[in-house]
């Protein structure tokens, strides 16, 4: 007998989709060493504009700080420090939402903190998630040995799927504008969710980090619905708002109103950071407060809008090439059908090859994304003209 490891990971895919994805690109550009200048990607959704030079000020500056016996710091507090907590909660308040400072934990990224909050539930547990979904919510219950169960989101409903009663779940993942779709619930859509949560006591984990792309009346947080600061988590992030894909901030909002069989979640998750966390460092945390001055609200909205012509390019090409689509709107991401009934990988492998552009396969995030595929507008304007050229020619249109 050895040691007994956690045998879900044998129930995960070998690699998770987006380091698979790089493999094989990594493979293309070693056969094709002569074409690798000309690779241009649009598949994983990393940001390309520059850190705002607010928050690169910042950077310094408390760099700068640190090297200084005064006003060195050492270990912070666990949860984050005040100073980028209050700037989260007055931004909150634009969308009319109330928090406490204590409700709000700083992270270094939704991403980790998506996996993380798995630690405050049971095992074997049922995990709702719509389909395609984000792989982090699939992969992180089944390393948990979670069960999985699959709201589908297809054409024929806006790739935005109401609840059933019928289904019977302890997690809801909702994540709004959607990754990979760019589908955005509206208030109604949002508040059938939360009714749902609530009759079955169950809690919606409510993956928030691209709502800074939101545009009109459409909901940013899950909790300008009434009633879900008593059935809702909810993660954000400055990775996509200000791009910190590399810096690594994000927040995770645990409401005070969440009490699951006595237990209250704030605490338990205050618990948990406190044992297994030691904090985001204080220069980061600097340079996310940055984010929310007026030049470094500023700057951001110039990086968000310069994305958003990205994606009216992807999207006016795709309308002159008669091919469906969603997202781009309130999203960073377009979300197209595979041309000429192609499914994901085939069509993945004909773009890579042919003309040197790589997107993401749909069938990556869940079995409805097959004969889907999903553009990013986090490309230059440039690199996003040129590629969308090409698919023309691709496609002979
Ligand atoms: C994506 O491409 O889906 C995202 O970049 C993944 C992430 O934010 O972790």
């Amino acid at each position: 007998m050895g040691m007994k490891v956690n045998h879900h990971y044998q129930e995960v895919k070998e690699s998770y989709l987006f380091a698979e994805i790089s493999k094989r690109i990594r493979e293309w550009q070693e056969k094709n060493q002569d074409k690798a200048a000309q690779l241009i990607r649009m598949g994983i959704g990393d940001v390309t504009r520059p850190l705002p030079k607010e928050v690169v000020k910042a950077l310094k500056a408390a760099s700068d700080e640190m090297g200084v016996a005064e006003s060195f710091h050492g270990y912070g507090p666990e949860q984050g420090y005040d100073f980028l907590r209050e700037e989260i909660q007055s931004y909150y308040k634009k969308f009319s939402v109330q928090l406490e400072k204590e409700e709000i934990f700083i992270s270094d990224g939704a991403k980790s903190d998506l996996g993380n909050i798995l630690d405050l539930f049971d095992r074997g547990i049922t995990a709702l998630v719509t389909d395609p979904v984000y792989p982090v919510y699939v992969d992180t219950n089944i390393m948990q040995g979670n069960k999985i169960l699959y709201a589908r989101a297809g054409e024929e409903n806006g790739f935005l799927p109401m609840p059933d009663s019928s289904v019977k779940a302890d997690l809801i993942y909702l994540c709004s504008p959607n990754n990979p779709t760019g589908a955005v619930y509206d208030r109604a859509g949002l508040a059938a969710w939360v009714d749902y949560a609530r009759a079955q006591d169950a809690v919606i984990l409510f993956d928030a980090a691209y709502e800074c792309f939101v545009e009109g009346d459409l909901p940013h947080s899950i909790y300008e619905i009434p009633g879900a600061k008593e059935c809702a988590i909810e993660f954000c992030s400055f990775s996509k708002k200000a791009g910190f894909t590399g810096t690594r901030c994000g927040y995770t909002v645990v409401p005070d109103k969440l009490v699951f069989s006595g237990q209250s979640l704030r605490k338990m998750w205050l618990r948990r950071q406190t044992t297994k966390f030691n904090g985001v460092s204080y220069i980061v945390q600097k340079a996310a407060a940055a984010v929310f001055t007026e030049q470094g609200e500023k700057e951001i909205l110039e990086n968000i809008q310069y994305y958003k012509e990205n994606a009216k390019t992807i999207m006016a090409t795709l309308d002159s090439l008669g091919i469906y689509y969603t997202g781009g709107k309130n999203s960073p991401y377009v979300w197209m059908k595979c041309p000429d009934g192609m499914d994901s990988w085939s069509f993945f492998d004909k773009l890579l090859n042919e003309v040197y552009v790589v997107g993401t396969p749909g069938a990556g995030f869940g079995e409805a994304g097959e004969g889907f595929f999903r553009l990013t507008a986090f490309s230059t304007h440039e690199k996003t003209k040129e590629a969308m050229e090409r698919l023309k020619t691709l496609l002979g249109r």
